[in-house]
């Protein structure tokens, strides 16, 4: 079978993701929706401190498949802003994105020892509330129209993803 990977986002990546950002099944999701262009995209990756953001590609059967990002991150208040983005679309409803959701909020909320994570998400964006809920978020408030946030702690977190940890386990020996 093949391996699920995660590997930090190098240069090299930027205009792939640029390319998954801007497929219209991605961007229009978004809370904000702008065409990025070849230099706006260097531009952001070179402004990025990589300190207090972390960019993942997850790949599987040799693929690249998606983003999945840590960002947002407050050292101080050990707090963090999740995503996950599935580029290909032939992936879409596979276990993949959910293995790459919760390897991220692993590495956070473990490595990185965050206690609470944070996400905007369009109200009409079913996917991604879906599997938000799934691994533990909670709705906060409205902080504009048609746009919720959430919120995750890591108490919620394990205890919501304590089952698909295991079946992830059982498709991934190294997971
Ligand atoms: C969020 C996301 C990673 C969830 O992936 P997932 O858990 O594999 O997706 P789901 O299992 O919820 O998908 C279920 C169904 O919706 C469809 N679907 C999901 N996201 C879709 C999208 N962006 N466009 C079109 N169809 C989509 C799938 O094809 C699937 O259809 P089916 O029921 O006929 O099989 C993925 O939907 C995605 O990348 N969306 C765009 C980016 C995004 O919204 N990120 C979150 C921002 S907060």
């Amino acid at each position: 079978m093949s391996i699920p990977n995660l590997r930090t986002v190098e240069v090299d990546d930027i205009q792939l993701i640029r390319f998954w950002r801007n497929l219209d099944h991605i961007n229009s999701r978004m809370v904000i929706k702008d065409v990025i262009d070849f230099d706006a995209q260097r531009d952001w990756y070179d402004s990025l401190d990589l300190e207090k953001t972390k960019y993942f590609i997850y790949s599987f059967e040799k693929k690249d498949i998606g983003l999945a990002t840590i960002s947002k991150i407050d050292y101080e208040n050990k707090t963090f802003e999740g995503g996950i983005q599935c580029g290909d679309i032939n992936y879409l409803g596979h276990w993949i994105n959910i293995w790459a959701c919760i390897k991220i909020y692993n590495l956070a909320f473990f490595d990185l020892k965050m206690e609470t994570a944070f996400a905007k998400i369009l109200s009409n964006n079913n996917s991604a509330l879906r599997l938000n809920k799934t691994i533990g978020y909670e709705f906060i408030s409205e902080v504009e129209k048609g746009v919720g946030k959430y919120i995750l702690s890591k108490k919620n977190f394990l205890n919501k993803s304590k089952k698909i940890q295991s079946y992830l386990k059982s498709l991934d020996s190294n997971f």
